[in-house]
């Protein structure tokens, strides 16, 4: 009797851990301003609802094709296409419940027990997670700060063995906010065709880069390359779609198909009147994107120039997505609140019960020693936030 090994073994999301923290502050009537989940604050632009709406109201309710509709998948065709010169053709696109899906998917497609998969940490909550539960073996690489937190290919070169069968790479990159040099892909890539191993490519923060930076995708280095990318993009981050649970996988044939089967036995595929609402935004107006982007832009400023004037923080300057990834390990061994900080968990404890902000610890990233500040919220809510750290730190 009892729990499986498999179900055992996963940690919980510290995103989510936080999260549930402050909604139960929340309902103890404490003024908690949340920093912690990854969801744009902005609503879903009008014309996409409204065409998820019409396909409610055209009746288009029912089970649709495991791997997404066509219409979708043309449109997610010729996305790639023009932002990227990534040629695929529909069959060797699939439609999922949010990215997160497509993401497991590929590893199911690709791992057998004991196959070791490249991470670079700090790194999302669920890559080790969604490893494990597909019987592989996370193989950690650790990026530094100093280095702003670059993956050069000479870190991945250390990591490959005999068992390496895949790679993830997150580009942007969360939670650190990096964008991966042209250079540093490049000479992935390479090492990948060299050594034989797959990469997934989540770009799921593709459209929120800033400065000026450009985002190269993974797969558009070689024709070998291409053969051995899965592309993982979504709806959620760049069209604020987070609950329509939609994202897509592009990459060779026979690996979609498979993910393609896995997916019928899991959820039959994608809910339908999202898809809908999928190919209009992709194929509708793109000017909300950019406005998001701009805004998002202001707040990454904001907090940046506000986090580099505080007491004992030290942070870089993000490139792309929505975080900001400071280093706050010169408050371990001190006190907040009385409180003695013994490392990140201690630290957002602190900042969530001391200042009512909630952060989430970079353990949680597999990265000890930082926290994740997300500028996915108001301006005002920046500001008042960085005003009650700044305060509470300033007094400790
Ligand atoms: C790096 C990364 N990949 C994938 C996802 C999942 O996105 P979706 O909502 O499309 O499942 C997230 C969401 O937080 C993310 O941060």
């Amino acid at each position: 009797m009892g729990l499986s090994k498999r179900a055992r073994n996963i940690e919980p999301s510290g995103t989510q851990a936080m999260t549930q923290r402050i909604r139960d502050l929340k309902r103890q009537g404490k003024n908690v301003l949340a920093f912690s989940s990854g969801e744009p604050d902005f609503p879903t632009p009008e014309h996409i609802s409204r065409a998820g709406q019409e396909a409610i109201d055209k009746g288009y309710t029912k089970y649709a094709p495991v791997a997404g509709i066509p219409e979708l998948k043309d449109a997610v065709c010729d996305h790639l296409k023009e932002t990227y010169s990534l040629a695929y053709k529909p069959e060797q696109i699939l439609v999922s419940n949010g990215a997160k899906q497509a993401l497991i998917e590929a590893m199911f497609a690709l791992l057998d027990p004991g196959d070791e998969v490249i991470i670079p940490v700090p790194c999302w909550v669920s890559y080790p997670e969604q490893v494990k539960l597909a019987d592989g073996v996370p193989v950690l690489i650790e990026r530094r700060m100093e280095d702003d937190f670059r993956l050069r290919p000479e870190l991945v070169k250390e990591r490959i063995t005999p068992r390496t069968k895949l790679m993830i790479l997150c580009n942007p990159d969360n939670p650190t906010g990096g964008v991966m040099k042209e250079e540093d892909l490049r000479g992935i890539a390479e090492l990948a065709v060299r050594h034989r191993f797959y990469v997934i490519s989540d770009e799921i923060y593709s459209r929120l880069i800033y400065d000026g930076h450009r985002h190269v995708s993974f797969g558009s280095f070689s024709p070998e390359v291409y053969r051995q990318t899965i592309t993982v993009n979504g709806f959620s981050k760049a069209y604020s779609m987070t609950g329509w649970r939609l994202g897509y996988a592009a990459g060779p044939k026979e690996i979609i198909k498979a993910m393609s089967e896995i997916q019928g036995h899991f959820t039959s595929g994608a809910n339908t009147p999202s898809m809908y609402a999928g190919v209009a935004a992709i194929r509708g107006p793109q000017d909300t994107v950019e406005q998001m982007r701009q805004e998002f832009d202001r707040r990454r400023k904001t907090m940046v120039q506000r986090l580099r004037g505080m007491k004992g923080i030290r942070t870089n300057v993000p490139q792309g997505a929505f975080y900001v990834y400071p280093d706050v390990s010169s408050w371990f061994g001190k006190k907040i609140g009385g409180k003695e900080i013994r490392g990140s968990m201690d630290f957002c404890s602190a900042m969530v019960e001391e200042a009512g902000i909630g952060l989430v610890p970079g353990v949680g990233f597999l990265q000890e020693g930082f926290a994740r500040i997300t500028y996915a919220c108001s301006m005002e809510q920046v500001i008042e936030g960085m005003n009650r750290m700044e305060k509470c730190l300033g007094a400790n």
